[in-house]
């Protein structure tokens, strides 16, 4: 199949070559033209495991081709897929200001027979606007494909060569079926929706997995304060197929570009329809204050006052194997920090540079290596579980800090690693692995 995809994010730019993998001409468009010469080169303008080599042995094979030029691109296309950013508006909406310039652009070039897909999260509703939209522009008969997009960051290309299931949303059987075809060799759970199915699926499905999460942080809040062990718990539960393992681990909560602007979205979505999504909010404002478990915890050891200390932050962006600092939780537990007057010392494996362009400088040292960060530090607080830190030795991290205390937002150190050390240690959830404070939570004057 000839296929054009506007937008090179995440999304569009994953999906892009991974359909070119599949023996399919594709054509990656974007207006960015430093995006498009990064590629054109040989580069990839975010970091995903295995991408840039995929890219690469696509172009080699001809199959796959970057350009800024759209209506090319969109002239030769049999389908073209809307892969544009949905930013969240300030009232959380989505901003679907890059879907309709693209939509309108899309119908200057658009062959007659062309399949349309939005493969951006958008609500309920906007197919049939990019539709009209369209149509508004162009005579040339064309079918409107909803194909939303379920790859998570991190492990993107697997997600999408090998995906649970592949929703189509379409008024046309007939374009349904080509699209389902392109599908084909990657999965035999192919669902066909209406349009407005096929949207709102998408927002259900991240609302259902936010909602798993900050659960299982609820349920981790609970064992602190109970005595039980929040890791025992979610794996007891996650043996009932009804409920699964996937998703249940505790921590400081989510972030990235889909879940925080999603669940808002979705709400939002709601509430046009004047629908109160009560249970959705919560999920909201449960997330919002479990990154400060962190900070409580701080609290409670150094008795309330943490200006003029040093802590260490291991972990910077939204999750482990991706730059993205997005709604990481990191930013706003590194801003109260350095609010309070906290010194900081960062140190992430690939987010740095993101991170520090989201934060600026102010009060943080950026380092190089996590011993580096943790070089003098009264506390240290681990906030993504990158491989490189589960692996850390404690012992030494110990000998290198001024004051051994490590709050581990993440749950990754277990009850081995700690041994041998004397570690004021504090997780989320876990409370019989409290290191230095077992039986009451202590007040340290300094
Ligand atoms: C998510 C969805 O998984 C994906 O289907 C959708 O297309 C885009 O949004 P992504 O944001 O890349 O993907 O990351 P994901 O792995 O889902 O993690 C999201 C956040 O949830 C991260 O901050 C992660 O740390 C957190 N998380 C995840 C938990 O806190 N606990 C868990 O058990 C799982």
């Amino acid at each position: 199949m000839n296929i054009a995809v506007i937008g090179t994010g995440y999304v569009g730019l994953v999906s892009g070559i991974c359909y070119a993998e599949l023996g399919n001409t594709v054509i990656c468009v974007d207006k960015d033209p430093f995006k498009i010469s990064t590629l054109q080169n040989g580069g990839i303008p975010i970091y995903e495991p295995g991408l840039e080599e995929l890219s690469a042995k696509n172009v080699a094979a001809g199959r796959l081709s970057y350009t800024s030029d759209l209506q090319a691109a969109v002239r030769e296309a049999e389908l073209v897929i809307i892969a544009v950013g949905t930013p969240p508006l300030p009232s959380g909406e989505a901003d679907l200001a890059y879907i309709d310039a693209a939509a309108l652009e899309i119908a200057e070039a658009l062959p007659a027979g062309a399949i349309v897909a939005v493969k951006s999260t958008v609500p309920v509703g906007t197919n049939e606007r990019v539709r009209d939209l369209i149509r508004s522009r162009t005579d040339a008969p064309f079918s409107s494909v909803s194909l939303p997009e379920f790859l998570r960051e991190g492990s993107a290309i697997r997600d999408t060569m090998e995906p649970d299931r592949v929703v189509i949303g379409s008024e046309s059987r007939e374009a349904a079926e080509k699209v389902a075809e392109l599908h084909r060799p990657l999965t035999d759970k192919i669902m066909i929706t209406d349009l407005r199915s096929a949207e709102l699926l998408k927002y259900a499905s991240n609302a259902f997995l936010a909602t798993k999460i900050s659960l299982i942080n609820e349920i981790a809040n609970i064992c602190e304060k109970v005595g039980a062990d929040v890791t025992q718990v979610a794996e007891g539960m996650g043996f009932d197929r009804r409920i699964g393992p996937a998703f249940l681990q505790a921590g400081i909560g989510y972030g990235g570009s889909c879940f925080p602007k999603d669940t808002r979205a979705l709400i939002q979505i709601a509430g046009h329809v004047e629908y109160d999504f009560k249970l959705l909010r919560s999920v909201v404002e449960v997330n919002r204050e479990q990154r400060f478990n962190v900070i409580r915890k701080l609290e409670t050891i150094f008795g309330g006052e943490l200006r003029g200390k040093t802590v260490a932050v291991w972990g910077l962006s939204f999750k482990p194997n991706t730059d993205d600092v997005r709604e990481s939780p990191a930013l706003e537990i590194m801003r109260h920090l350095v609010d309070v007057g906290v010194h900081v010392r960062a140190y992430d494996p690939v987010a740095t540079p993101n991170f520090r362009s989201a934060f600026g400088d102010k009060g943080v040292v950026w380092c190089e290596g996590a011993l580096e960060a943790a070089a003098g530090a009264d506390a240290l607080c681990l906030l993504t579980e990158w491989e490189e830190f589960a692996g850390a030795d404690l012992r030494q991290l110990q000998s290198v800090m001024s004051r051994p205390i490590l709050i581990d937002g993440r749950n990754v150190f277990r009850e081995e690693d700690l041994a041998g050390t004397a570690f004021i240690y504090y997780s989320i959830g876990r409370p019989s692995l409290n290191q230095g404070v077992r039986e009451k939570i202590p007040i340290l004057q300094y």
